[in-house]
C-alpha cells in the first residue's frame, strides 16, 4: 500500500522512456538520487456550479463563465494522439460518459488506445466529485459505483482508477477515506486543508500520511495513502499555460529579444526546491491545471514540452523515507484565513439538502423493486432496453451530479440549483415503482399536509412501501379534509392542521386535517390502508370484519383542538424499556414540560432541567455567503421580538399524538410531538421567510440545553456512518489558534450529534445534512437555515438568498428526533432509529382496491443488519450489499 503511486503524466529530470501499457507499468519509476517532479496535467469540471452541466459540457451560457468541456476532451484526446510522451488525466465521468457517446468508433478506438498505453488515465473515476461533509455514504457509494463500473465496461480493468483524487471540496471527511480505502484505491490526493494545518505538516513533513479512516475495522482495511497537494490544485506561480492564463509562454529563439528560458528555468527549480522541502520523498507532484482549463490543450502541452526540454539539471537530494506518520481523525472544519470558516455550507440550501436525501430513498426503492419484477421474470427481463432501465439510469445519473461538491453542499448558483431539483423529479421514479402494478401516485408535498389526492377523495388507499430488510410499526400522517363525515371502525386519530402548517401552505390545498395511524409494516414490502366512505381508515383486514358488525362504527369528529394553555404543560407518554438503567423512575417515562411564561421546553423526561431554543445568529455582511460562516457576535439573538414563545396544545382524548406548538415569531414555529409508545420526542421546525428588511442576513439555529455535563466534547458522523469526537477550540493534530468561537467549532452533521457525560446521553437525529456545535458544556445546536444578503468571494458571487415558490424567503421544514437514553444502551437505540429515518416508509397512494399486503424477502435481516443495496446491473446480475 505505499507504492509512492504517481500517475506520472512526464518525468522531468529523468531521461527513462515511459512504457506503453497502463496502470503504474506506465509511470516513470524516476531515480532514487534525484529529485522527481511528476508533471500532472488535468483539468478540474465541475459537474455544475456557476453553469448547468449541460452548460458546462456545451460551453453555453458563456457570459458567466467561459468553460466548454467538450472542447476540453476533444483537445486532450488530439495533443496526446500526436505525441506518444505527453499524459493527461482524466476525473468526472459524468462529462466524459456523455462526450463518448457523442464520438464516433475511429475516436472511440483512439480514445481506447489511449487508455491501453496509460496515456490518458482516469482518476477517482466517480460520476462526479462528491461532497465530503453533505453526502451520505450510500449515495457516494452509488454514484462512485456508477462511474467505475461505465470505465471498466467501456473500456476493461486497464481503465481502474487507483488514486482518489478530490482537489477541491472543503474540508475532507474520515468516512470519505474509509470508502475509498474499502472500494480499492491506494491512495489519496485533495487541496483543501485548514491553513494551520498546512503550515503545520509543511514544517513537520506531514504532506504525506497514512489515514486511518475507521476506528471499527482493523486496520489496515480502511487505511490509505493520503498526499495533500501543495498549490492546491493549481500549477506553481507563473506556469499556468492554458490559453486564458495570464502567465507568459516559454519564448524560446536564441535571437529573441523576450527569450525567457533562463527566466522560466530558474523559476521553475526553485518551485520545485521549495515544495521539495515539505515533502519526505524525492517525489513530488505538480497539478498542471485548473478549473476547465484545456479547452485549447495545445497551449498546455506545448509549453509543458518546451518546460521539461529546458528544466535538465539534476538535483540531488536525499533518500526517501518511507516511514509515514498516521492519522485518525478528519480534516473539518476547513478554514483558510482566520476568519474564513467554510462551516456555512454545512447547511446551506436545505431544502436542497432534504431534496437530495429524500432523492436518495427513492432512487434505494426504485432498485429494490426493479430487482423483484427482474427476480419474478425469472431473471429474463430484458433490462438494458427496458423503459425503467432508462428511467433508473437517469435518476442514478442525477443522483451523482447531486452528490457533487457544489450541489448538495449548497454552493452552486441559484439557477443552478433549480436545475439539481428538477433532474431528481419524482416522476421518474413513479413510472419505475408503479410499472406493470396499479396506478400509484405520490404527493411531493406531504410535508406541508398537502396532496391533491386525499384532501379531494374520501375513497382512497395508502400503499406504504418499507424499504428495511426489517419489519417496523411507524406513525403515518396523511393529509384530508376532515369536514366531512368520516366514520371509523379501527379508530385512529385526526389531527387538526397547525398554524405553521397553514403558513408554508398559504392559499394551496384544503385538507385542514391529518389522518394519523399506526403503519404495521413487513420486511422489504407493503401494507395497504383504505380509506372508504363512510367507513374510513380500516386496515384492510378488517373491512371485511366490519361490514360484518356494524356496530363497531361510529361517526368521527376530530379528537383533539389546539388550544392556548393556562397553565404549564406536560405531554407524557409510557415507554417500557427493555433496559432499566437509570434509577430514577421517570426514565422509564417519556416526558417533556413546558414552561407557560417562556413558552421553551424546560425539562425532558423530569430528569433534566432543560430547554429548547430557537436562536439566530446574524452575519457579517460580509465576506460571508454560500460557504462562509461569520456570525457576528457569539451570542445570538431570539427568533421572537420579546424572547417569549406563543404556546399551544393539542387536548383532547387522543390516543396516538400528543402536539405542542411553538411560534417563534411568524418565521420560526416548532411543533414537539410524543407519539404513543416511542421512546423518542420529535420535533419539527419550520423556518423562512427569514426576514431581511433590516439588510442582515441570518442564520437560524435550534439549540438544545440539557444539564448533561459534557464538558467541551461532543460526537458527529461522518458521511452518517461511523461517529467522531469532537472538542471545542480543540484539533487532535495541532495546536489551534482559535480565530472564530463559533463558525470554528462547527461540524458537518449528517444524521446525528450527541452530548454525553459518564451516564446519559443525548442524541439528536437529523433528516438532512446540517452545521453543528456544543458551543458550551450540555448544549448542543444545529443551524437549520440560513438566508445572506453578502457574498464570501468564493467564487459564486451571487448572495445565498433563496426565494420559495411565493417569491419572498424560502420555507424550509424538517425534523429533529431526540433520544435520551443512558451512554451504554444509546447506540443501539440511536442506529436503529436513524435507518428507520433514513429509510423512512415510502406513501403512495392508489384508487381503492388495495393490494394485499406483501414482503418480498423470505427471511427478514437481523435488526444489526442493514440492506444497503438491493439492485440489478445492467447485464442482470443481482448486487447486493449488507453492512453490519
Ligand atoms: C445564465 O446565467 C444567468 C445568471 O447569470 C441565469 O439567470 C440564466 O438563467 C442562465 N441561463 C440559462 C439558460 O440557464
Ligand atoms: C469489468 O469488466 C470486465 C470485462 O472487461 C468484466 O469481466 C468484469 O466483470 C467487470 N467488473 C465489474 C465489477 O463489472
Ligand atoms: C391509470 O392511469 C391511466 C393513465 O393515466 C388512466 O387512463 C387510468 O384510468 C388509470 N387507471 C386507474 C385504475 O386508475
Ligand atoms: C450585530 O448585528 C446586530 C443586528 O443588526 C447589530 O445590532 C449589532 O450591532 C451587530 N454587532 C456587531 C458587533 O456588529
Ligand atoms: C492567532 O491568530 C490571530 C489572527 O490571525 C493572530 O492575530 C494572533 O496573533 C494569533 N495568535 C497566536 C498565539 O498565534
Ligand atoms: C433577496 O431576495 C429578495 C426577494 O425575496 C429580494 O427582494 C432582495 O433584493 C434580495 N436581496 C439580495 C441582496 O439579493
Ligand atoms: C417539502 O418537500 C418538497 C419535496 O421534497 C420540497 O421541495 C419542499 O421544499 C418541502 N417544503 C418545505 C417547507 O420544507
Ligand atoms: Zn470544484
Amino acid at each position: 500500500k505505499m507504492v509512492l503511486f504517481i500517475f506520472v503524466a512526464l518525468l522531468i529530470l529523468s531521461t527513462a522512456s515511459c512504457e506503453l501499457s497502463c496502470g503504474y507499468h506506465s509511470c516513470n519509476q524516476g531515480e532514487a538520487d534525484k529529485l522527481n517532479v511528476h508533471i500532472v496535467p488535468h483539468t478540474h469540471d465541475d459537474v455544475g456550479w456557476l453553469k448547468t452541466v449541460d452548460q458546462y459540457y456545451y460551453g453555453a451560457n458563456s457570459s458567466i463563465a467561459w468553460a466548454g468541456v467538450q472542447y476540453i476532451l476533444d483537445t486532450v484526446v488530439q495533443q496526446l494522439s500526436v505525441d506518444p510522451t505527453r499524459r493527461f488525466i482524466y476525473v468526472e465521468v459524468a462529462f466524459f460518459s456523455r462526450w463518448w457517446r457523442e464520438q464516433n468508433t475511429e475516436v472511440q478506438q483512439e480514445v481506447k488506445r489511449l487508455v491501453q498505453e496509460g496515456r490518458l488515465e482516469f482518476i477517482l473515476g466517480g460520476w462526479s466529485m462528491n461532497d465530503e461533509a453533505a453526502t451520505h455514504y450510500n449515495a457516494i457509494i452509488d454514484q462512485m459505483t456508477l462511474g467505475l463500473r461505465f470505465l471498466n465496461d467501456t473500456f476493461g480493468p486497464c481503465a481502474r482508477p487507483r488514486v482518489a483524487w478530490q482537489i477541491d471540496p472543503f474540508g475532507h471527511s474520515r468516512e470519505q477515506a474509509s470508502l475509498f480505502a474499502q472500494m480499492g484505491f491506494d491512495g489519496l490526493f485533495f487541496g483543501r486543508l485548514d491553513y494551520q494545518d498546512k503550515e503545520t505538516r509543511e514544517m513537520k513533513l506531514k504532506m504525506e500520511e497514512i489515514w486511518r479512516g475507521s476506528q471499527s475495522l482493523h486496520h489496515p482495511e480502511a487505511d490509505l495513502f493520503t498526499g495533500l497537494n501543495e498549490n492546491g490544485y493549481n500549477p506553481p506561480a507563473g506556469f499556468c499555460f492554458d490559453a486564458y492564463c495570464k502567465d507568459d509562454p516559454i519564448m524560446d529563439d536564441p535571437t529573441l529579444e523576450d527569450n525567457n528560458v533562463k527566466q522560466k528555468v530558474d523559476d521553475f527549480i526553485s518551485a520545485a526546491h521549495k515544495q521539495a522541502k515539505h515533502f519526505r520523498t524525492n517525489h513530488i507532484m505538480m497539478t498542471m491545471g485548473s478549473d476547465f482549463q484545456y479547452s485549447n490543450a495545445k497551449a498546455w502541452f506545448k509549453n509543458l514540452d518546451k518546460l521539461m526540454k529546458y528544466v535538465n539539471s539534476a538535483v540531488r537530494y536525499k533518500n526517501s523515507d518511507t516511514e509515514w506518520s498516521v492519522k485518525s481523525d478528519d480534516f473539518f472544519p476547513y478554514a483558510d484565513a482566520p476568519h474564513q470558516f467554510w462551516t456555512g455550507y454545512f447547511t446551506s440550501r436545505p431544502g436542497l439538502k432534504g431534496y437530495v436525501r429524500e432523492s436518495n430513498k427513492y432512487l434505494q426503492v426504485c432498485n429494490q423493486l426493479e430487482t423483484v419484477a427482474h427476480l419474478r421474470s425469472g431473471m429474463k427481463s430484458n433490462l438494458r432496453t427496458s423503459k425503467s432501465n432508462v428511467l433508473r439510469e437517469y435518476l442514478r445519473a442525477a443522483m451523482g451530479v447531486a452528490q457533487h461538491h457544489d450541489a448538495v453542499s449548497g454552493t452552486s448558483k441559484q439557477h443552478v440549483a433549480n436545475d439539481y431539483a428538477k433532474r431528481l423529479y419524482i416522476d421518474v421514479i413513479s413510472s419505475v415503482i408503479t410499472e406493470g402494478s396499479s396506478n400509484l401516485t405520490f404527493c411531493d408535498y406531504m410535508n406541508i399536509t398537502l396532496c391533491d389526492f386525499t384532501q379531494n377523495s374520501n375513497r382512497f388507499t395508502a400503499v406504504v412501501y418499507n424499504p428495511l430488510a426489517r419489519a417496523v410499526s411507524k406513525y403515518i400522517r396523511i393529509p384530508v379534509d376532515c369536514t366531512p363525515s368520516y366514520i371509523f371502525v379501527v379508530i385512529e386519530l385526526l389531527v387538526p392542521v397547525s398554524e405553521a402548517t397553514e403558513s408554508v401552505r398559504r392559499n394551496r390545498g384544503n385538507a385542514n386535517c391529518e389522518l394519523v395511524f399506526l403503519a404495521k409494516l413487513p420486511a422489504l414490502g407493503y401494507n395497504s390502508f383504505s380509506v372508504i366512505p363512510p367507513i374510513s381508515c380500516i386496515f384492510v383486514d378488517l373491512i371485511e370484519k366490519y361490514k360484518s358488525s356494524a356496530t363497531n362504527k361510529r361517526l368521527f369528529t376530530p379528537k383533539g383542538k389546539v388550544v392556548n394553555p393556562s397553565d404549564d404543560i406536560t405531554i407524557s407518554n409510557e415507554v417500557f424499556r427493555d433496559e432499566t438503567i437509570l434509577t430514577t423512575k421517570e426514565m422509564n417515562f417519556c416526558h417533556v414540560n413546558f414552561n407557560r411564561n417562556s413558552g421553551l421546553m424546560d425539562s425532558i423526561f423530569g430528569y433534566f432541567l432543560s430547554s429548547i431554543y430557537f436562536e439566530r445568529y446574524i452575519i457579517f455582511k460580509s465576506p460571508t455567503g454560500a460557504y462562509i460562516f461569520r456570525p457576528n457576535s457569539s451570542t445570538p439573538f431570539h427568533c421572537s421580538n420579546d424572547g417569549k414563545v406563543k404556546l399551544s396544545v393539542l387536548t383532547g382524548s387522543n390516543p396516538l399524538v400528543q402536539e405542542v406548538y411553538q411560534k417563534f415569531s411568524d418565521w420560526a414555529y416548532q411543533v414537539v410531538r410524543l407519539y404513543k409508545g416511542i421512546k423518542h420526542i420529535e420535533v419539527e421546525w419550520t423556518v423562512g421567510p427569514i426576514p431581511v428588511k433590516d439588510q442582515w442576513g441570518k442564520e437560524v439555529i435550534s439549540r438544545y440545553e440539557t444539564n448533561i455535563d459534557s464538558n467541551g466534547y461532543f460526537y458527529t458522523d461522518a458521511n452518517g456512518r461511523e461517529v467522531l469526537e469532537r472538542k471545542k477550540n480543540y484539533r487532535p493534530t495541532w495546536k489551534l489558534n482559535q480565530t472564530e468561537p463559533v463558525a470554528g467549532n462547527y461540524y458537518p452533521v449528517n444524521s446525528r450529534i450527541y452530548i454525553r457525560d459518564a451516564h446519559v446521553q443525548l442524541t439528536v437525529l437529523t433528516d438532512r445534512s446540517q452545521g453543528g456545535s456544543s458551543l458550551s458544556s450540555g448544549a448542543l445546536e444545529l443551524m437549520v437555515h440560513r438566508r445572506l444578503l453578502g457574498e464570501d468571494s468564493k467564487g459564486v458571487a451571487e448572495p445565498l438568498n433563496e426565494t420559495g415558490q411565493f417569491g419572498d424567503g424560502l420555507i424550509t421544514r424538517g425534523k429533529h428526533w431526540l433520544l435520551l437514553d443512558t451512554v451504554t444502551s444509546s447506540a443501539k437505540q440511536h442506529r436503529l432509529l436513524g435507518e428507520e429515518a433514513f429509510m423512512s416508509p415510502l406513501v403512495m397512494f392508489g384508487g381503492a382496491t388495495p393490494p394485499a399486503l406483501q414482503s418480498f424477502i423470505v427471511n427478514p435481516l437481523p435488526p444489526n443488519i442493514h440492506l444497503l443495496t438491493l439492485a440489478t446491473t445492467n447485464s442482470g446480475e443481482l448486487l447486493v450489499r449488507l453492512e453490519h
